[in-house]
């Protein structure tokens, strides 16, 4: 390879110079130096919400209002997770800055995560840098090269439990007024996903699954564009969730091909997330019509569904039963580009997961620094494998018609943030024109439909269908 040996003249050249590959230097920070010989992980980064951290413009709009109505008291509180490598290095304090840094300074960023020496602690990035120009990752026998010398690390490796509590570490978030914000780590940790050791050695294959082996999906690869490297395992770096860039990040060309990209990857992960059970019965107390039940189950999240910024999401069921050509009941019906808060404070019974957060005062705030209590509507994840399938770890809603039914369809829908957000931070330089770019997502596996032919009876309650991304509640818990 021509490459090779042009660099390796370089860096003989720069060897008499005496620049060490092990020591730090300023041309590690920046992602784009590392595309030439790891350019597969550096597209995927490049689409992932790492990558727009410090670029999305809520979380600017939202810094610079935090800012100012704290008088500054707010500090590095957020860039602190949005742009670690900045803060570590001093760039910036306060993140009213961001525009004037070179991209090697925002978002999180290849040599955040790479150069980690410890973590101490749970919550709000405690995470400290080695600050050398060792990359460490997974492989325990790297083939070196003139860049950067390379080395294991467990707080990089899918296989630990300790690379969880890594990337827990910034996403769970305590903020000033010791509010428990944002909990994905304390869910997974106190879920049966954080345990290695599991009782029942038929459900071995649901334990010790760490936040990298559900968002970093591995296939058989070299790892480095790079003379005499072997095949090994290269992992996927888009770390798709909820959420995707609303605007054409890194440019117009690029941008909008990653958001598909990360769009496609996003509907791949949420597609078996979510269990839904659907049952038409009449009322369980007599009395005339048709009760509509729906169950739901979180089914593969390694945490709550949803998680993370969850004052912020919005997931909702979607319904509508029909009896002949009429509809006789529709909730949570709401087009891609209408609001959902509206929705529900029109309909009670609209069934919707998100948390509530309140000031000081007890009155509604979306604004983080603010909140002091919250309420909280999410599918939880079961503290024990055996229990994932026990009803207590079930949600259930019941919807009364008055007539009889012969149809019901039902679906999910989850959307990362409300459109309200863009009216409350206009005045902080948010265009409000973005909020059309907010995706509504609808996870495969929630499409169902009941009619009297396709339900049976099942262990829920009268004669109901169940999605596919259910497995089968009695078998598994007699396996428990
Ligand atoms: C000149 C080519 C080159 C450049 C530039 C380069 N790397 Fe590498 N990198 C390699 C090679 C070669 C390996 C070893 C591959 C193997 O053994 O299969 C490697 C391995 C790694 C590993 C695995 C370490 C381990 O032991 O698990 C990480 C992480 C890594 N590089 C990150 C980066 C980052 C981040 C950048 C940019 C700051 C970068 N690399 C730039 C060639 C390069
Ligand atoms: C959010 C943290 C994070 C960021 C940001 C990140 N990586 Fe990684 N990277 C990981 C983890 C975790 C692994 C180990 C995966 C495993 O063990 O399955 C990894 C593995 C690797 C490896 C080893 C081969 C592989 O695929 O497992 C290379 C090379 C690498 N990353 C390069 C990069 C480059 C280049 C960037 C930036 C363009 C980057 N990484 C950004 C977390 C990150
Ligand atoms: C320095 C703090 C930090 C570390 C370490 C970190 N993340 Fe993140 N992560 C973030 C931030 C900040 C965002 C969101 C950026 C935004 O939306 O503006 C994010 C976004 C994500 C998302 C996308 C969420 C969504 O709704 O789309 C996933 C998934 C994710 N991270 C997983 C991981 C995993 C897995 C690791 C460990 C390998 C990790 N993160 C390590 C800070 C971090
Ligand atoms: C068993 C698989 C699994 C494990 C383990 C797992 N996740 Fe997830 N994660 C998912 C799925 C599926 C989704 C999409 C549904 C949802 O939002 O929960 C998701 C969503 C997310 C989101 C977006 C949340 C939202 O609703 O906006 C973040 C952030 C995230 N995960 C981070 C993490 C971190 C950090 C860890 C480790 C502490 C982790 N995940 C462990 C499967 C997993
Ligand atoms: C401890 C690390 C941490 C801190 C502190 C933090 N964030 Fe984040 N932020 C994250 C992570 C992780 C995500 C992704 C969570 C998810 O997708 O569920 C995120 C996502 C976001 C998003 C994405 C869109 C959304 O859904 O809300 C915005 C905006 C945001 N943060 C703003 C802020 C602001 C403003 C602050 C300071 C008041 C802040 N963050 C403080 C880690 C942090």
């Amino acid at each position: 390879m021509i490459r090779q040996s042009v660099l390796a003249a370089l860096t003989l050249a720069a060897c008499e110079a005496g620049p060490d590959p092990g020591g730090f230097r300023e041309e590690l920070l920046d992602p784009d130096n590392c595309k030439e010989c790891h350019p597969e992980h550096h597209r995927q980064w490049l689409g992932s919400m790492h990558a727009y951290a410090a670029e999305d413009p809520v979380f600017l709009a939202m810094n610079a209002r935090g800012q100012r109505e704290t008088g500054g008291a707010l500090g590095d509180f957020c860039v602190r997770c949005h742009a670690p490598v900045a803060v570590a290095l001093g760039k910036t304090t306060d993140g009213l800055n961001l525009d004037e840094l070179p991209p090697a300074y925002k978002g999180v960023t290849c040599y955040f995560c790479h150069n980690m020496a410890t973590v101490d602690g749970m919550h709000n990035n405690p995470i400290t840098l080695a600050m050398d120009g060792i990359m460490r990752a997974e492989v325990s026998d790297p083939i070196a090269n003139e860049f950067h010398l390379a080395e294991y690390s467990d707080l990089v490796d899918a296989q630990t439990l300790k690379s969880s509590a890594a990337c827990g570490s910034c996403h769970d978030i305590v903020n000033g007024n010791d509010v428990h914000l944002e909990r994905t780590f304390a869910e997974w940790r106190d879920s049966f996903y954080s345990d290695p050791d599991p009782d029942n050695p038929q459900l071995k294959a649901l334990y010790g699954n760490t936040c990298s082996t559900c968002h970093m999906y591995g296939k058989t690869s070299p790892i480095a564009d790079y003379d005499g490297v072997p095949t090994r395992r290269l992992y996927d770096h888009g770390f798709p969730g909820i959420d995707l860039s609303l605007t054409d990040f890194p440019d117009a060309e690029l941008g909008p091909a990653l958001r598909e990209e990360q769009r496609a990857a996003i509907d791949d992960l949420l597609a078996p997330s979510v269990c839904v059970g659907l049952c038409v019965r009449p009322p369980e107390n007599g009395g005339d019509g048709t009760d509509i039940v729906v169950w739901l189950h979180n089914e593969a999240s390694g945490h709550f569904w949803p998680s993370g910024a969850t004052q912020d999401r919005r997931a909702w069921v979607e319904l509508q039963a029909f009896s002949g050509d009429q509809i006789a009941l529709a909730s949570g019906v709401v087009d891609d580009q209408s609001s959902i808060d509206a929705a529900a404070a029109e309909d009670p019974t609209l069934w919707l997961f998100r948390d509530i957060t309140y000031d000081a005062a007890g009155d509604r705030t979306s604004l983080f620094w603010e909140v002091a209590d919250y309420e909280s509507n999410l599918l939880v994840v079961a503290k024990e494998a055996g229990a994932k399938y026990d009803k207590a770890t079930w949600d259930e809603r019941i919807w009364h018609v008055d007539g009889p039914i012969d149809r019901v369809s039902v679906r999910m829908k989850i959307r990362p943030i409300p459109f309200e957000l863009f009216d409350e931070l206009e005045a902080d330089g948010l265009d409000p024109a973005l909020r059309t770019m907010v995706p509504t997502f609808v996870p495969a596996g929630t499409v169902i439909e009941w009619t009297p032919e396709t339900a049976e009876m099942t262990d829920l309650e009268g004669p109901c269908v169940k999605s596919a991304t259910c497995f089968d509640v009695i078998s598994m818990s007699d396996a428990g």
